[in-house]
């Protein structure tokens, strides 16, 4: 490909529709109405320290926003398009959907040589492997390798460039962070909004997933982030956070506000699991 057709120019209406740039387990995409319709019309900062996908950062648009996530192949992708959008889709544009080429560039990290990469080979290959492995699930196993499958596609799009661009232009002035999640929120202050995402309390021992990284996030995480959701509330900071409808997180979160929404689970190992869920969707204001 030319580098001719690497640039693309957004008119007015495209600048709109900025929308995740990987697909993500979790993403809120289908929440979003009953999401945006519950965050505060004036704030200072945005934060989003589970920000995964980043869907609701995309449909909100915030002038001033801190986001963070755990998982620093992401957070250097979203660093990468908004400093270095040439060179992530010119580096894009070599990558190509065969099952064999996929499973090369999937070894890449197993490579001692990995750290030495450029942050624009990574975030191309962190974008290839999302729109390329079975599901766009990322998952690492217990050395922190990405393991996931080559999935099954009719001719994939790798490199998105008008949507890449919108993102670009949604990231500008936006802080990106590799960060836990009680960190970020210790900057938060009086005035800002927080919007939560964590990875979801199990309704059942067996049931959903919730290994985006590592460590997981069991009972304990679960605990100390409704304790970081305390102190936000203490420092009059608004925030609203997303989680499953388990009874744990009904005991957690008793002294907010907690409704009801109804949402269809789509990353699930079993298609016939699929179908529509109650989750919860807690805040501190009204
Ligand atoms: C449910 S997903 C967020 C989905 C996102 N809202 C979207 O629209 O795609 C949860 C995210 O939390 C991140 N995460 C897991 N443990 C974390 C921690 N301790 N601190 C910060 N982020 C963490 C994961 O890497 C994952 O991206």
């Amino acid at each position: 490909m030319s580098s001719e057709a690497l640039d693309y120019t957004l008119s007015d209406e495209d600048e709109l529709v900025a929308r995740p740039f990987v697909k993500w387990a979790g993403g809120k995409a289908q929440l979003i109405p009953e999401i945006i319709k519950r965050i505060p019309k004036k704030y200072n900062t945005y934060y989003e320290p589970f920000v995964g996908g980043g869907a609701v950062f995309f449909a909100l648009r915030p002038q001033k926003a801190v986001l963070a996530d755990i998982n620093s192949e992401l957070i250097n992708t979203y660093e990468v398009i908004r400093s270095n959008l040439q060179g992530l889709m010119k580096e894009l544009s070599h990558h190509r959907y065969e099952e064999e080429y996929y499973y090369r560039v999937r070894a890449q990290d197993r490579d001692p040589l990995y750290s030495s990469y450029s942050p624009v080979q990574r975030a191309a290959r962190f974008i290839y492997l999302n729109k390329t492995c079975y599901n766009g699930l990322y998952r690492v196993n217990k050395s922190g390798f990405f393991n996931t499958p080559f999935g099954k596609y009719t001719n994939p799009t790798i490199l998105d460039q008008k949507n890449l661009t919108a993102c670009n232009v949604a990231l500008k002035n936006v802080e990106c962070l590799v960060q836990p999640f009680d960190s970020i929120l210790e900057r938060a202050e009086e005035g800002d909004f927080v919007y939560l995402d964590p990875p979801y309390a199990p309704l059942s021992a067996t049931s959903d997933f919730t290994s985006y990284t590592r460590e997981g996030f069991g009972p304990d995480m679960q605990r100390k982030l409704a304790e970081v959701c305390v102190q936000l509330d203490k420092k009059g900071v608004r925030f609203l956070l997303s989680n499953s409808s388990a009874d744990e997180i009904r005991e957690l979160y008793q002294n907010f506000q907690i409704d009801e929404v109804y949402a269809s689970r789509a990353i699930n190992s079993k298609a016939a699991k699929r179908g529509s869920v109650v989750e919860f969707l807690i805040r501190n204001y009204t």
